[in-house]
């Protein structure tokens, strides 16, 4: 998506190799005009798909899954990272680890708000190791319903995640891929 990879450039800021900030549109501040488009683009790629659901995790995912619900017309839903030790019976849960954090939590969403009958978009900023979308995946297996596939706003491409979840059968899509990137020699993107 042009226009993404135009802002990313722009306002993006590299920290050593494996850091994109995109605090000024993204992470923080939230440019919401940018996440209607990238809904739009995330509804062209997945029209057809009779998405009735989507799946983000907090806290970051929840404004862009809202921007694209209103283009697909559904509900969302966000996973909770969960300190608590115990697990009520009335959640599906996964655990989840945290590369970039170095930890290990739970990630837990109502059986209230998940159906077998549910076709599930799964929606995140960033995809790196893939263990957001890992543990968002398995939460949808408990529940039954059908996977879809995930839209991704910034993919790290010279990280592991896309290529293992692609590899595993997952519709990935990603609205911008970064092959590459340095302080000195800026962003490379994949396509
Ligand atoms: P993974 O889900 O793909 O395995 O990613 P990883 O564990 O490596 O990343 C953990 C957190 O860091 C995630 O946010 C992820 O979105 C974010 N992240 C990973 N790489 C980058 C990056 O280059 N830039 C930025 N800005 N974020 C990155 P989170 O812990 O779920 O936090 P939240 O911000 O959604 O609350």
């Amino acid at each position: 998506m042009e226009l993404l990879k135009q802002r990313i450039r722009e306002d993006g800021v590299i920290k050593g190799t494996e850091v994109l900030k995109v605090d000024s549109f993204l992470n923080h501040q939230m440019d919401v005009e940018l996440f209607d488009a990238m809904g739009a683009e995330f509804k062209r790629r997945f029209s057809g798909c009779e998405v009735n659901k989507i799946l983000t995790i907090e806290a970051s995912g929840i404004g862009i899954a809202c921007l694209a619900a209103r283009h697909f017309g559904c509900p969302v839903v966000f996973a909770k990272k969960s300190q608590s030790r115990n697990i009520s019976d009335n959640v599906f849960c996964a655990k989840v680890e945290s590369f970039t954090h170095g930890k290990v939590y739970d990630v837990v969403v109502s059986r209230e708000y998940l159906h077998p009958e549910d076709k599930v978009l799964l929606i995140d900023d960033f995809l790196a190791n893939g263990e957001a979308l890992r543990g968002l995946a398995a939460i949808v297996a408990q529940s039954g319903a059908q996977l879809v596939g995930a839209g991704i706003v910034i993919e790290k491409a010279f990280q592991p995640g896309g290529a293992n979840l692609r590899a595993q059968g997952m519709r990935v899509e990603s609205l911008a891929r970064v092959a590459a990137m340095s302080e000195d020699e800026g962003i490379t993107f994949a396509d």
